[in-house]
């Protein structure tokens, strides 16, 4: 079998993209301490776009200073980040016909930075940050936060993105408003699905006035956590994006508190194959509500001829991957050369602490590291 249908181009509103491959947004801890794009952060895209992902979607840049989620995070909060911005989607274009995605966020309850105190719809905690955050007023909401994404975007379309996403999962800010778990607002961004939704539906109307570019969404689709977001409202929530006009929906799930399951976090270790593929499932149920609006689809996807098939039978229009680019940023160009053998990475979150430890160097395959200081070792 080959895989003729994931090289295939596809659409994403008014952009071509070469092959359904998207790289998800992974943090990278890469800029300078400031938040400006640094070499070696431009490094890692221009390899990925040799490596021929089709669409690759940057980790998140940070909306406003307290947005960050690890030290060194891109930022993009102001318009004197622009120029390293470009300088980056320059590389990228530059480079074969890879598409670039910006992804911008608000970390709110989750901001990496302790110097800020943390900003949230209700004063609820996750339970993996000791800080309770501050609940945002009406006037916060519309004058800042929304605005904060409005001029990111304008930022990064300035700098010559393709695309726009807007980080709406993993109960970062914009993931916790439509949370009923993280959101008991009484105002009208909290209650009814519709209210807890607005945030999302003004950003987008108020970003695509001053944006020609489209405008996608990475959506929490699920909270995994008793009286989070379940499915069914998640659904439903997809419905508002897509009469919305948001561009293109990723689905992910889970987030600052670990499901009683122990399978809420957007990034599983898979332990087996029947691990894989883990938000399949919400992106069956939800294609037909899509309206023809491309639905991406991410979480342990490791199998290219299993990716093809999804393709083919058009359960899903774009399969993204996060960790297997982390090993090998070159994986798609292995896989168009023939070389169809499954990622290289083996899913452990080992690369985990190379973002978050604030003494690490920035994101990388642990594994491989280990491996290789073991082979100096032993050549020593
Ligand atoms: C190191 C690391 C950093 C990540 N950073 C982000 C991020 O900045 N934004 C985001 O939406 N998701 C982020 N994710 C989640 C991934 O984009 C993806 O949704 C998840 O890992 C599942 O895909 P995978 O099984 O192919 O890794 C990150 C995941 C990892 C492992």
């Amino acid at each position: 079998m080959k895989l003729d249908h994931l090289f295939s181009p596809g659409k994403i509103g008014n952009v071509t993209i070469k092959n359904r491959f998207v790289r998800s947004a992974t943090a990278e801890k890469m800029a300078t301490i400031e938040g400006f794009a640094s070499e070696k952060l431009i490094k890692l895209f221009s390899d990925l776009a040799a490596g021929e992902a089709g669409l690759i979607i940057t980790g998140g840049l940070a909306v406003t200073p307290s947005s960050t989620l690890t030290t060194n995070a891109p930022c993009i909060y102001e318009d004197k980040f622009i120029k390293e911005q470009k300088n980056l989607v320059d590389i990228v274009h530059e480079n074969l016909d890879s598409k670039i995605c910006a992804q911008i966020v608000h970390t709110g309850a989750q901001t990496g930075n302790k110097k800020f105190q943390p900003v949230a719809p209700s004063p609820i905690k996750p339970d993996n940050y000791n800080r309770i955050p501050r609940e945002l007023t009406i006037e916060e909401i519309e004058s800042v936060i929304i605005k904060s994404f409005v001029d990111a975007g304008r930022r990064v379309y300035e700098a010559g993105y393709d695309m726009i996403q807007i980080h709406g999962s993993h109960n970062y800010l914009l993931s916790s408003f439509i949370s009923p778990f993280f959101n008991r607002r009484t105002d009208k961004y909290g209650g009814n699905t519709q209210n807890r939704t607005r945030i999302l539906v003004e950003i987008y109307e108020q970003l695509s006035d001053v944006v020609d570019i489209p405008i996608i969404i990475k959506q929490q689709i699920k909270d995994f956590i008793l009286g989070g977001l379940d499915f069914e409202e998640g659904k439903e929530i997809t419905r508002i994006l897509v009469k919305t006009g948001y561009d293109a929906v990723e689905l992910s799930g889970g987030g600052a508190m670990v499901a009683p399951e122990g399978k809420g976090y957007p990034s599983i270790i898979l332990k087996s194959k029947s691990d894989e593929n883990y938000f399949l499932k919400q992106c069956d149920e939800i294609k037909s509500e899509m309206k023809g609006v491309p639905l991406i689809c991410v979480g342990g996807i490791r199998d290219p001829f299993f990716a093809e098939e999804i393709i083919r039978e058009n359960r899903v229009d774009f399969i993204s991957m996060c960790r297997p680019f982390i090993r090998e940023p070159d994986l798609i160009k292995r896989w168009h050369s023939g070389d169809t053998s499954r990622p290289k990475c083996i899913s452990c979150n080992d690369c985990f602490p190379t973002i978050f430890k604030k003494s690490a160097s920035g994101l990388h395959c642990a594994v491989e590291e280990r491996k290789t200081l073991k082979k100096s070792k032993s050549s020593n």
